[in-house]
């Protein structure tokens, strides 16, 4: 890696979206303690925006802060310091986050954090690093970092860091609806894990299904093939999340699932207006604590502006 004739002295503002899985398909647990997936990554225009500038020592600070990791637990605060510590070439940075991704709600929100500190500071620090090297330091903090640099709609593999891009014709138009409170990504593999040790719970059907529905532009067909298998252990853990499903549909949603490992739920809807409407009658539902409106494809982590 070589720098630094671009390195800026201001701060750089770095922006990165959330996903959702259109289809997540959990395999064996491996010896490493991870998952086989195949899973179709969806980045929507719900993101984190970061601002990174040199400081005397790195720090890490988050509006609103409840939930975020602080110290050395901070995933973008230890991208930060990996970059740093790989290329020879950075030093301190204080990062602060303006948070918008739901913290621990399967929608990536870390993972996008961690991405926008690698690409922040690979800009604040002018490195001339290629985009495989930065691949493979986000595969290294966490299974859906590399997705977060990537953006749009993508195939992973292997345990979901693995990427191959994925024709969607159009956009698609989400309603969001967060709970009040986060699950741990380990603790629902754990409870898929012991759900299927006392019977087969359903499994999602193969990937070539919304993958041909992503092609054909149509979100009606998107919706019959959305499919979690993390989706049980989710509602086994939060049974209420059904509920949220429920009032969903009866809104007016085409179809609606868990977010990745929950308990944010997705729900997809036919166009705009019809998002706007199922927004306003969910966030009077009761069955949730708050609602967002999205639509994706988003692009990846990326620099959109300077300070
Ligand atoms: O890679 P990441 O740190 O985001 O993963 C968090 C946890 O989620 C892992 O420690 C593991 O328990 C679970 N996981 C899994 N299989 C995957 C990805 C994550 O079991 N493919």
């Amino acid at each position: 890696m070589t720098a630094v004739s671009r390195a800026l002295s201001g701060s750089i503002r770095v922006r990165a979206p959330a996903k959702i899985n259109l289809h997540l398909s959990v395999g064996a647990l491996r010896p490493d303690g991870y998952h086989e997936l195949v899973t179709v990554f969806h980045a929507v225009d719900l993101a984190d925006e970061l601002t990174v500038t040199r400081a005397q020592r790195h720090t890490v600070r988050s509006e609103p802060a409840h939930g975020v990791p602080v110290g050395a637990k901070n995933l973008a605060g230890v991208a930060a310091r990996m970059l740093a510590r790989r290329s020879g070439l950075g030093g301190p940075v204080a990062i602060e986050i303006t948070k918008h991704i739901p913290v621990a709600g399967g929608m990536a929100g870390g993972s996008a954090d961690a991405a926008a500190a690698l690409v922040g500071c690979s800009a604040l620090w002018g490195l001339d690093i290629g985009r495989g090297e930065l691949v493979r330091m986000a595969a290294e903090l966490g299974s859906d970092v590399p997705f977060a640099l990537t953006g749009g709609t993508a195939v992973g593999t292997g345990r979901g860091d693995r990427l191959s891009p994925v024709l969607a014709r159009t956009p698609l138009q989400w309603v969001l609806a967060l709970s009040g409170e986060g699950l741990a990504t380990p603790a629902v593999f754990a409870e898929l894990d012991r759900l299927r040790e006392l019977g087969d719970p359903p499994r999602v059907g193969p990937v070539r299904d919304i993958l041909a529905a992503l092609a054909s532009g149509e979100a009606a067909a998107v919706a019959g093939a959305l499919g979690n298998d993390l989706q049980a252990a989710a509602i086994s853990l939060q049974p209420g999340l059904r509920r949220t499903l429920r009032a969903g549909i009866a809104a007016g949603a085409l179809a609606g699932l868990v977010s990745g490992s929950g308990p944010t739920i997705a729900l997809l809807c036919a166009d705009a207006e019809s998002a706007g409407s199922v927004a306003a009658e969910l966030a009077g539902s009761g069955t949730c604590r708050a609602v967002r409106v999205a639509t994706g494809p988003a692009p990846g982590a990326r620099v959109v502006g300077t300070l």
